[in-house]
């Protein structure tokens, strides 16, 4: 994808691995709109955009949501489109991890993490999806974790709201193609992130022992990767040698399966019959 003048949506766009996409996709001419709570990081990132910008007709815009209420997401997705703009791709980088023993886990964590990982997922995109399908293109992306394609523990919570966005994401995909929209799925391995260093203090110590067997990411390099899985339309994108073995180990036969129900999607006289 040529991302010049492009309008590009990033949920979480003010830190880690949502601002290095938002300061990438501005480095290859992008006007780019970022979502997220706090001002000061909102801010902050606008004025990185401007010193990534390439050209002086890009727009950089910021809005302040909690994306896990409906009202409020509503509200920064109608001020994003409120001129006519439609996104030509939309991030959903938003999301925290609070790891823990299960039984130390209060409910209260598996229901936060449930509605800022995947409500705040599920939101931008019932919102901006009828746009992109009445236009007839784009390109949403969701950012999810390889805690959502594997039980890793420690993360009873934070793998449960993943895995919904593996599952919601596998099911959009399939919904969204035949109207041109593509939909992609990011699995992230442990990202040098503030997120990162936040978790790192409730994590188990056997959490931190699987962590400690791979390698710590850079959020450029997941946003690079991001960014060549758009433009290669790749559904899974998995940033790193780790995230990659261990997702086609556990899927094996993923692309053969997916294949085969497109195909009866796509055929309704033919082998679904
Ligand atoms: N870092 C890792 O090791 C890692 C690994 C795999 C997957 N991931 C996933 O990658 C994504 C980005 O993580 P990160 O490590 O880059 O985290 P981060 O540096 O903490 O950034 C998270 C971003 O999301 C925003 N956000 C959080 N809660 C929000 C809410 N309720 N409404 C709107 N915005 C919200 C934050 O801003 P405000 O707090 O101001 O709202 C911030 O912009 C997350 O989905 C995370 O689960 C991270």
């Amino acid at each position: 994808m040529d991302f010049r003048n492009k309008h590009v949506v990033v949920t979480g766009g003010s830190s880690g691995i949502g601002k290095a996409i938002a300061k990438l996709v501005a480095q290859r001419g992008a006007n780019v709109a970022i979502i997220a709570r706090r001002q000061t990081l909102l801010d902050a990132t606008i004025e990185e955009l401007e010193a990534a910008r390439t050209d002086h007709a890009q727009v950089f815009r910021a809005f302040s949501a909690d994306l896990s209420d409906l009202k409020q997401a509503q509200a920064a997705i109608n001020a994003i489109t409120a001129d006519g703009r439609i996104p030509d791709v939309l991030v959903n980088a938003a999301g925290f991890a609070h790891p823990g023993y299960f039984e130390e886990l209060p409910i209260e964590i598996f229901r936060r993490t449930m509605e800022v990982d995947f409500f705040g997922t599920l939101y931008p995109c019932k919102l901006v999806a009828p746009l992109m399908v009445e236009r007839g293109s784009g390109h949403i992306v969701n950012i999810s974790s390889v805690a959502g394609f594997l039980g890793v523990f420690g993360y009873t919570a934070y793998g449960a709201a993943k895995f919904a966005i593996r599952g919601f994401s596998d099911a959009l995909r399939a919904e969204l193609k035949p109207h041109g929209v593509r939909v992609s799925i990011v699995f992230p391995p442990d990202t040098d992130t503030p997120q990162y260093h936040y978790e790192n203090q409730f994590k188990p110590l056997e959490t931190k022992r699987i962590a400690s067997s791979a390698k710590l990411m850079q959020a450029e390099q997941v946003a690079q990767a991001v960014i060549e899985g758009i433009e290669k339309n790749r559904y899974i994108i998995t940033p790193g040698f780790e995230s990659t073995i261990f997702f086609w180990l556990t899927n094996p036969a993923f692309g053969l399966v997916r294949w085969y129900m497109d195909r009866i999607i796509s055929d309704p006289g033919g082998i679904g019959k």
